[in-house]
């Protein structure tokens, strides 16, 4: 990479930073005093003040330095200058479910695809205060130090993460089968329901693989960047190349990867199950 191309991802990192810094603050204060908790469609499916209010400093953020940029954020939909190849995927607060409860695993996630490549990445947590960031190329770090995925190399002794869609209730492609057939084969695994912070937590080895469906491109930009520069691998459930736009991710810490590639494959059905 030249030292221009070096540069500029600095740049756009230091930018993607400060957003999740200034909505983090936003998310912090806003903690335990909702009033507007509201459903945007589906059951479930929830969206508070914090999340809109965390959105427009992220856009502040953005609009102040990169105004010829292109966004697609969660609240506010597409946005900015759709001919650019920089496309800004904004998760204000992703964990809406746990923060409208009180339950304190929330994150903003930032990321930027670059002509479709998911290019860089800020992820903040702040009730962890917990700052993950990564640019391709750069390495990953959490709170500035550098961070890498596991050693995990065998299935039956890793812990997993995923979580379940919002159309859970609509559909029998809803994550159940795979869930109990995962559990049974490995160690555990967990739902914290905040995708952003699933795949960070993979990125620095708590955990060692996640997998989802049902997710939007701002859940994930950001994470894929930390995870695959801490080492980590990033696919389709069939080990394919990811298309950010399918909902579905499978993302481990690449030793385990297809070993749970091929149980996600050969799933059996609910009604077959069987321990
Ligand atoms: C959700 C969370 C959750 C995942 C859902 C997402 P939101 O995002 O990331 O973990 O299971 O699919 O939609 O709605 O809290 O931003
Ligand atoms: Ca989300
Ligand atoms: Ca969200």
């Amino acid at each position: 990479m030249t030292q221009t191309a070096v540069e500029q991802l600095q740049i756009f990192l230091d930018v993607a930073t400060e957003s999740v810094l200034a909505a983090g603050a936003v998310l912090k204060e806003r903690w335990g005093k909702l009033n507007n908790i509201q459903e945007k469609g589906r059951p479930g499916d929830l969206v508070t003040e914090a999340d809109k209010l965390a959105e427009a400093e992220v856009l502040k953020v953005l609009n102040r330095h990169l105004p010829d940029h292109q966004i697609l954020a969660e609240e506010s939909g597409a946005l900015g200058n759709s001919k650019s190849e920089y496309l800004w995927a904004i998760d204000p607060l992703d964990g809406t479910t746990n923060y409208a409860h009180g339950f304190p695993v929330a994150a903003t996630s930032v990321g930027l695809l670059i002509d479709g490549i998911p290019t860089v990445g800020a992820v903040y947590n702040p009730f962890s205060n917990e700052l993950f960031r990564a640019a391709k190329g750069l390495g990953a770090t959490c709170n500035r130090r550098p961070i890498q995925v596991s050693r995990t190399a065998e299935l039956s002794k890793s812990l997993l993460i995923t979580g379940f869609a919002y159309d859970r209730r609509e559909t029998t492609d809803n994550n159940y089968a795979e869930f109990c057939h995962l559990t049974h084969l490995t160690q555990g695994v967990r739902r914290l329901g905040c995708a952003s912070m699933d795949l960070a937590g993979v990125a620095c080895g708590r955990l060692d693989g996640y997998w989802e469906r049902g997710l939007q491109p701002w859940d994930i930009t950001a994470g894929i960047v930390i995870l695959e520069e801490a080492g980590g691998k990033v696919t389709a459930y069939d080990g394919s190349p990811l298309d950010i736009n399918s909902g579905r991710i499978l993302a481990t810490n690449g030793l385990i990867h297809d070993s749970l590639s091929q149980a996600l494959l050969t799933t059996p059905a609910l009604s077959e199950w069987k321990s």
